[in-house]
């Protein structure tokens, strides 16, 4: 029987990838606070029944837990007991469990011996359980790779005076910009933005219809499919408002599940079980949403600066750094010429380690007198689905039921 429910578990986790979950609005009347405050609150060991290592506060505690999911690229399971009943976590009944307080020790204290180096649950174990103990074995190169091993050993080679000189390359790609751009000389980077943060919003108000008619978009419908990284698709039906308010319908062969984000809580329907959402799993409900933000980037973002030009798939891009939270930080990248985002890269800090989520916007079309992504993907270290989107609607009334936990 425990192992059916685990299975229901990976089942729901694997349907669960394409919902959504944006950035988590604050209501849109809450000014954006100067700095971030001190947190504080109860600590994990006064909330929680069996901690012994962690010194974290109660607050961080999920967050860190997918930390050490993403880390180790297992689900909870691993490390925790799961009986007909539901979770037990405070049991120590798996190893796994025990290993990982020695590995928050031993974390913790070199942290605090080395000044200077940060080690991470992922720096030794990226994605997998058990970390490497010898050292991988060469690689046949792509023709990238290959091409620019032979462009380097060229370079080299005409340095030397001699082809035979060439160095045995490691492969990968060279960071080199492109030749004759202004700052292409000396460390080498893109030259530094000339625009500012504002133009580089404007021009993003302007790509997607203007303030007016973004101005007029209070709601939005859309229809479609999401495919997970299972390569199973579903219809998906996407319910929001300008606010804030998200609601995704999956249609999944097992049945339906709902995921809903009301601006304050968040909450999961699978298998006609409701269960709440906290930390970066609450977030993740709307966060491939870009409704609302070209008119919100101030409500939204505690600080927005200029970040760097770059390139997406052969596009000029050029990049916006913004602080969401004391622990969230995006990065923006949108096209130079069209205007419109294609990117946003979203770290929300742990204490033992970032975790990182993307969101890729493309097919850009016009909907309801504003312009919108009709492709939208989403990458988390547990999920990766494609939403792609055949029908959109602009101001069509969603009755406040549809966000009300039910
Ligand atoms: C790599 C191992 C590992 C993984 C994966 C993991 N945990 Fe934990 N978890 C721990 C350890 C270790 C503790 C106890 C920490 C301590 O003693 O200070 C803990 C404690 C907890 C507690 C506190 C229980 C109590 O009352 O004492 C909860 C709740 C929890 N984990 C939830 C989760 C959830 C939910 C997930 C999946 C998202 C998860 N954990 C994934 C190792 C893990
Ligand atoms: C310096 C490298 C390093 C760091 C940092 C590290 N680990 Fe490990 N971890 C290992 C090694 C090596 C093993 C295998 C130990 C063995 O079996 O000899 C391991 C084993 C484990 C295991 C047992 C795996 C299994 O298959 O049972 C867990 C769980 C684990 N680590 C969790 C963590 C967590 C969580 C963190 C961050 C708090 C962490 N580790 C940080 C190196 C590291």
């Amino acid at each position: 029987v425990i192992a059916r429910t685990s299975l229901l578990t990976l089942t729901v986790c694997g349907l669960l990838e394409g919902i959504t979950l944006g950035v988590q609005q604050p209501p849109a009347t809450q000014a954006a606070p100067a700095a971030p405050a001190a947190p504080q609150g109860p600590t994990a060991a006064e909330k929680y029944k069996n901690i012994q290592v962690l010194k974290i506060r109660a607050d961080q505690l999920a967050n860190t837990m997918q930390y050490f999911s993403a880390a180790l690229g297992v689900q909870c399971g691993f490390c925790h007991v799961q009986t007909t009943d539901g979770w037990n976590y405070e049991s120590d009944d798996r190893n796994a469990k025990k290993t990982t307080r020695k590995m928050i020790d031993m974390t913790l204290k070199f942290n605090a011996e080395q000044s200077d180096i940060t080690l991470t649950c992922a720096t030794c174990h990226h994605g997998r359980g058990e970390p490497e103990r010898t050292p991988p074995l060469a690689q046949v190169m792509t023709p990238e790779e290959a091409a620019a091993a032979a462009a380097r050993a060229a370079q080299f080679a005409a340095r030397q005076g001699g082809p035979d000189a060439a160095p045995a390359g490691r492969g990968g790609a060279p960071a080199n910009p492109p030749a004759g751009a202004p700052g292409a000389a000396g460390r080498g980077g893109p030259p530094r933005p000339t625009e500012t943060a504002d133009q580089v919003i404007d021009k993003f108000v302007e790509a997607v219809g203007g303030q007016a008619a973004l101005a007029q978009a209070k709601t939005r419908v859309l229809k479609g499919t999401v495919t997970t990284r299972d390569l199973v698709t579903s219809p998906v039906t996407i319910q929001e408002k300008a606010t804030g308010e998200y609601r995704v319908d999956i249609d999944a062969k097992q049945g339906p599940i709902v995921r809903v984000a009301d601006g304050k809580a968040a909450w999961v329907k699978a298998f006609g079980n409701i269960h709440d959402l906290e930390g970066v799993e609450a977030a993740q409900v709307s966060r491939p949403s870009e409704f609302g933000l070209p008119l919100s980037f101030k409500q939204r973002y505690q600080t927005i600066t200029v970040g760097r030009y770059g390139n997406l798939d052969g596009t000029e891009t050029i990049s916006l750094a913004a602080r969401v939270s004391a622990d969230v930080t995006e990065q923006m990248q949108f096209e130079r010429q069209s205007g419109v985002l294609r990117r946003r890269l979203i770290q929300t800090r742990t204490p033992f380690g970032n975790l990182v989520e993307t969101v890729d916007y493309s097919d850009y079309r016009d909907a309801g007198g504003i312009k919108m992504p009709f492709q939208i993907k989403y990458t988390t270290w547990n999920q990766n689905s494609t939403e792609k989107i055949s029908e959109a609607r602009v101001n069509v009334p969603i009755a406040d039921a549809a966000f009300a936990k039910q």
